[in-house]
């Protein structure tokens, strides 16, 4: 498939995959209302890949903007970021996020059976395991989410397996990622969150480049060696190649979905002092009380993707590292310059 549409592209991960996809000779469309990314990406993506994404500013809940999208781009097929994905807001504001997620996924698949387009790669999560014990399998049933972000991924979930098995014509790759951090290596693009990270690793590195104070570790008492919680980060151009590997399992109508992650978690602990050890960058951090719904540990199966995608997460923790510091210390407020 070469002709893609890109709902979210101007964001964190869907930056680096339009990079993955113009790399390997895609056309790209990017269709995002920027409500939580910057028009100067796009100049990004172009400095790394040599060639300009197509750009639509939209809102993926605008059917005739999806259509004329879908119309304009010849699309084949379409890899679906926009989603908004702050835990802590979607308790506060349900119903944002289920508008903007749930509604806009449902609008998204409209203008697509409109337009014949019925191709679709989703971001999905692996919040939606709930609380199970790790590792996580594709064949687990999904958990109870514990937030309105996770439970309108599940929501997604089902919708489109629903459509797969209404009509034949569909296939869909629902993609689980667990935790990705880090960014190009050119350190023209990485995560930029506007105000407190939720994640730890942006955390981790707005400490590092004196813009928070010092990091909290909550909770140093859950069962694992160190105490500290354990998860599955992964490389965010491992992800970005996922994508590019996921398209092909398109070919085959139906549902599909797939784990990516490494196959190994990390705890705080060790994010932290391999951090420190890479970049030689001093975190100040504190021990806190445990966050309400945080689990223990959450790492994949990832044997999966393996198996019938040839992919793999496999890029070392450090690079991880060297890659996020690169980013953050380039560009210290982000794309706010
Ligand atoms: N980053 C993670 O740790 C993580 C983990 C699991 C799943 N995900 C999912 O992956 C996807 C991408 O995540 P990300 O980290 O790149 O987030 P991001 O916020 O950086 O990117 C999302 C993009 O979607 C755009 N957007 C949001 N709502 C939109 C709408 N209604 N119409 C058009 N554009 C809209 C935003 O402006 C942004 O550019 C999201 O769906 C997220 O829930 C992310």
């Amino acid at each position: 498939m070469k002709r893609i549409l890109v709902t979210g592209g101007t964001g964190y991960i869907g930056s680096h995959t339009v990079v993955e996809l113009l790399q390997a000779g895609c056309e790209v469309t990017i269709v995002d209302n920027l409500s939580n990314s910057f028009r100067v990406v796009l100049e990004r993506i172009a400095s790394i890949s040599g060639r300009v994404p197509d750009f639509i500013e939209g809102d993926i809940r605008d059917r005739a903007v999806m259509e004329a999208a879908l119309k304009h781009s010849q699309a084949e097929a379409v890899i679906h970021f926009a989603g908004l994905k702050a835990v802590g807001e979607s308790v506060e504001q349900p119903l944002k996020y289920y508008d903007n997620n749930v509604n806009g996924t449902l609008v998204l698949c409209e203008a697509m059976n409109a337009c014949g387009v019925k191709k679709l790669i989703f971001s999905s999560s692996a919040t939606v395991y709930g609380d199970a014990a790790a590792p996580y399998r594709e064949d687990m049933p999904l958990g109870r989410a514990t937030n309105p972000y996770g439970a309108s991924k599940a929501m997604i979930e089902r919708i489109l397996e629903d459509q797969c098995i209404a009509d034949s014509d569909w296939s869909v790759g629902a993609l689980r990622y667990f935790n990705p951090i880090g960014a190009h290596a050119s350190g023209l693009i990485g995560e930029d969150p506007q105000g407190i990270p939720n994640n730890l690793m942006p955390f981790i590195s707005k400490v590092a480049v004196g813009q928070l104070p010092q990091l909290s570790i909550f909770g140093d008492d859950y069962d694992t060696p160190d105490g500290t919680c354990i998860r599955d980060y992964l490389h965010v151009g491992d992800l970005a190649d996922g994508h590019a590997k996921a398209l092909k399992a398109l070919a085959t109508p139906g549902y599909h979905v797939f784990n990516l992650g490494t196959g190994r978690g990390y705890s705080v602990k060790e994010m932290v002092e391999t951090f420190q050890r890479v970049t030689g960058q001093a975190v100040p951090h504190v021990y806190a009380p445990r966050r309400e719904g945080d689990l223990a540990e959450v790492w994949a199966d990832a044997s999966k993707a393996k198996r019938e995608l040839g992919w793999s997460a496999d890029t070392p923790l450090e690079k991880m590292m060297e890659d996020t510091w690169r980013w953050q210390s380039g560009n210290p407020n982000g794309y706010r310059g």
